[in-house]
């Protein structure tokens, strides 16, 4: 495979703003890095293969304060390259894209489909559209840049030959199917609620569904509507919850958080469950588990050299024994990886998943 660098024909550059954000070991959050107080720290960010983070909090964080949540960035440039790989961009294609944010993968999108092509970008944030509008223009591209929230596509370009997603979803909208042609390809960033997202490139079919396989691990963010949320019981409630014990091993609960290992396939069989790890201190870890459609919660305690661990489990859903159960199903179905599975997503919404593990094809609809 070609390295990164000559596959992305455009500099980022040029497409990043002067204030970025970068990890505030302190607070766990981010702070803000200028380019014109701190020049050799922003260029080096902007050289590196990391993602760039260029908005957090929504916008709402005033510039020089601490942010929590990134809420735009421009990509990982190795990640970019992959993806528009995945996606296959010939000379003359309509491409739309959803999640604009600083513009620059609009304008490599521009490069492969060319003068006879059509790039159409979507983002949700009007500030965000706006910068990215001015650096495209000032680096000579002119896609069509809209601010929408970019789960509805645009429909008024449609269809498009190709559809790229640069924020995650757990649920592949509808419209995006029906705005791409028979034969065209989706590639977007797809998790569900546990764990990470995986490359994933459907293409759609002459029924207006679509179908595909799971590739790379992916870390990105997720579009606006479809954030996953905890719970924070308080101390009455942890009071009432059910308490057992775990004779899960180290290596097992590694297994079960773990991309490459059973984390995919356990988020396919118990929806909307969202794992946070969080370390206490030296000693002390905990992994909890939050639906908070249901509003059940669970933790496991761990205490170094200390073993059972304990369990506490809370609402109507026992969070923990349903991953022990998709992690034992994983374990005794052939430990398949994310790459063996097939994802089908049908015009009304049904996102159905297929693999080929010890015992044969199976099949289920999955809770998005
Ligand atoms: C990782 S950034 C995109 C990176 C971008 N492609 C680039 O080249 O810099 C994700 C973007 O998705 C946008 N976004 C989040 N939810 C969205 C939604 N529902 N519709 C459209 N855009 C959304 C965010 O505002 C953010 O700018």
């Amino acid at each position: 495979m070609t390295d990164w660098r000559d596959r992305l024909t455009v500099p980022r550059a040029g497409f990043i703003p002067s204030v970025i954000w970068d990890d505030d070991p302190i607070t766990g959050g981010f702070h803000p890095v200028f380019k014109e107080r701190e020049p050799e720290r922003w260029h080096g960010m902007v050289a590196a293969d990391e993602p760039v983070t260029t908005q957090v909090d929504d916008g709402t964080e005033s510039v020089g304060s601490v942010g929590f949540l990134p809420t735009s960035s421009c990509s990982k440039p190795s990640v970019v390259a992959d993806m528009l790989d995945a996606l296959d961009v010939r000379t003359g294609h309509r491409v739309l894209e959803i999640g604009t944010g600083t513009g620059w993968n609009a304008a490599l999108l521009i490069d492969r489909a060319g003068r006879s092509g059509r790039v159409v970008s979507v983002d949700v944030d009007p500030r965000v559209t706006e910068g990215a509008r001015g650096a495209l223009a000032t680096e000579g591209y002119f896609p069509l840049l809209v601010t929408a929230d970019g789960v509805e596509g645009y429909p008024a370009e449609a269809p498009y030959d190709r559809v790229v997603a640069t924020a995650s979803v757990r649920s592949i909208p509808p419209a995006w199917l029906d705005q791409t042609q028979a034969g065209g390809l989706i590639v977007a960033p797809w998790g569900t609620d546990y764990g990470e997202d995986a490359l994933t490139r459907l293409r759609v079919q002459e029924d207006g569904s679509a179908s595909g396989h799971f590739g790379m691990r992916l870390a990105f963010m997720r579009v606006r509507g479809q954030r996953r949320n905890f719970l924070d019981p308080t101390d009455g409630e942890l009071l009432g919850a059910e308490r057992s014990a775990t004779a899960r091993s180290g290596r097992e609960l590694f297994e079960m958080l773990d991309f490459e290992h059973a984390a995919f396939t356990i988020g396919l069989r118990v929806p909307h469950c969202y794992p946070t790890v969080v370390d206490i201190d030296e000693k002390h870890r905990h992994v909890e588990l939050h639906d908070v459609h249901s509003k059940s919660w669970a933790r496991l305690t761990l205490v170094r050299d200390e073993h059972p661990w304990i369990v506490h489990q809370l609402g109507p859903r026992r969070l923990w024994d349903e991953v022990e159960a998709a992690y034992t199903w994983w374990s005794d179905t052939g430990r398949p990886g994310p790459g063996q599975y097939e994802l089908t997503v049908t015009r009304d919404g049904t996102h159905t998943v297929r693999v080929d593990a010890a015992g044969g094809v199976l099949s289920w609809n999955i809770r998005v």
